[in-house]
């Protein structure tokens, strides 16, 4: 069958690269796509966020399946007129999509669905927010401030004290997060190790992926800003079989019977952000779609077919699906501009080396790239190139991505040296 990818990242290039790895794969799109996935599937210029258009090309293309990959479009309502020309959808529907677009929304569904989660209050002005955070500290109780909307992975301000949590929401409220800033969600900051669980639902049945753990800080030993994530791997030791039968039970299942009385169309990803507390799994975060960058070492381990998977998902016929994962584990390191995430990015800088990663054995998947006149590859975005490998252990692994990104090389690239190494330490 012919299929049809939405998006430009690192994870669209590596949902396009396993789709291309699917034996029910015909012609493989990808709107608007990247240089990188442009070398294995093929980028129609379409008007930008045009779902009709992209509707109409679909159906004159004898597209069977439209994967809509970021949330912005899932939150824009792609997926309900993409489906609503006939054509099947692999993504939520816009009011499902709300989990994510609205912090608000996802947290008053967990407190209904008895998932458990951080207790949190939600304000839309300022004076009251101020007197939750005094009122909270006063109590001992450390916050999180979280804008309300969506902002890009960068919307979460985990506070160190009470005056950076009165800064935090004074910030939200002057503007700094535009409208998605103007109601924020004050939470209490929990302890713990994090992990990542994506799972395929089609409304009635929950199936979750490989287990996988992101590191969201910009630094090594988790120091610096938040970003949309650095590097990944899977599976993640920390979810050990008892935790992922807590997960299943307390977060899945309640998930799924929540959107089944909510009567929300969801056919697609979602990904729970779990906290690993001394009282259990807690989830930090709902994300409508797959996570960047735990899909790149997650999808690197997958042995069936991820085409028939997000087929079957799309159609309802998820309990058709068994997916298979191989034993060894999967690493990415994600290769990130000099001012990310919080200077101005200086683009254009011609990027040397990707090929010689991949005779390493590397997959390099391209986030933020575009090309110069000469053809080159230059940086073009906040995270630039997602490398990814898999070796029969985790210090295997470990060890091969860091040799293959090695060659790799532009002016002020960074990237964190420690991916991984929290797994390493479950082992000891
Ligand atoms: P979110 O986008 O809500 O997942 O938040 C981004 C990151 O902020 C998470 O991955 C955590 O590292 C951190 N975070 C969010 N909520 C909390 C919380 N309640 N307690 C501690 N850390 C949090
Ligand atoms: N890696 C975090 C996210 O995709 O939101």
């Amino acid at each position: 069958m012919n299929i049809l990818v939405i998006g430009s990242g690192g994870r669209e290039h590596a949902i396009c690269h396993t789709l291309k790895r699917s034996p029910e794969t015909e012609r493989l799109f990808c709107v608007p796509g990247n240089p990188g996935i442009a070398k294995i599937a093929e980028c129609p210029a379409l008007p930008k966020n045009d779902w009709n258009a992209v509707a109409e090309f679909a159906a004159a293309n004898d597209v069977k399946l439209v994967v809509v990959g970021p949330e912005a479009p899932l939150c824009d309502g792609a997926a309900d007129l993409i489906r609503a020309k006939g054509i099947a959808v692999f993504g939520p529907s816009k009011d499902a999509a709300q989990l994510e677009g609205s912090k608000d929304f996802s947290k008053k569904f967990m407190t209904k669905y008895g998932i458990p989660t951080a207790a949190f209050g939600t304000f839309d002005n300022r004076e009251d927010a101020r007197a939750y955070v005094n009122a909270q500290y006063d109590r001992g109780i450390d916050l999180v401030v979280k804008a309300d909307g969506l902002a890009a992975g960068k919307g979460v301000i985990v506070a160190a004290d009470r005056a950076e949590a009165l800064a935090a929401v004074d910030f939200c409220f002057d503007g700094a997060f535009g409208s998605a800033g103007a109601r924020v969600v004050l939470e209490e900051c929990l302890i713990g190790e994090e992990a990542s669980i994506l799972a395929l639902t089609d409304g009635k049945s929950i199936q979750a992926l490989a287990s996988s753990q992101d590191h969201k800080r910009q630094l090594d030993n988790d120091m610096g800003p938040n970003t949309g994530g650095m590097g990944a791997y899977s599976p993640a030791p920390v979810v050990t079989d008892e935790l992922m039968a807590a997960v299943q039970e307390q977060v899945l299942n309640r998930f799924l019977a929540g959107i089944q009385t909510e009567k929300l169309d969801y056919r697609g990803l979602i990904y729970a952000g779990i906290m690993v507390t001394k009282d259990g799994p807690k989830v930090l975060e709902f994300n409508v779609r797959f996570g960047d960058p735990e899909t790149e070492a997650v999808l690197i381990r997958l042995k069936s077919s991820l085409a028939d998977a997000l087929y079957k998902t799309a159609l309802g016929k998820l309990d058709e699906v068994n997916l298979m994962w191989a034993d060894a584990p999967g690493i990415c390191v994600v290769l990130a501009s000099g001012e990310y995430p919080v200077g101005s990015i200086v683009k254009g800088h011609p990027i040397s080396g990707i090929e010689e990663a991949e005779k390493c054995g590397a997959v390099v998947f391209h986030a933020g790239t575009s090309t110069d006149e000469q053809g080159r590859f230059v940086n073009a975005g906040g995270r630039v190139l997602v490398v990814a490998q898999s070796a029969p252990t985790i210090s295997k692994a470990i060890d091969a991505v860091y040799k293959s990104l090695a060659h790799i090389s532009w002016k002020d690239m960074q990237y964190r040296h420690d991916i991984a190494q929290k797994a390493l330490k479950h082992q000891i």
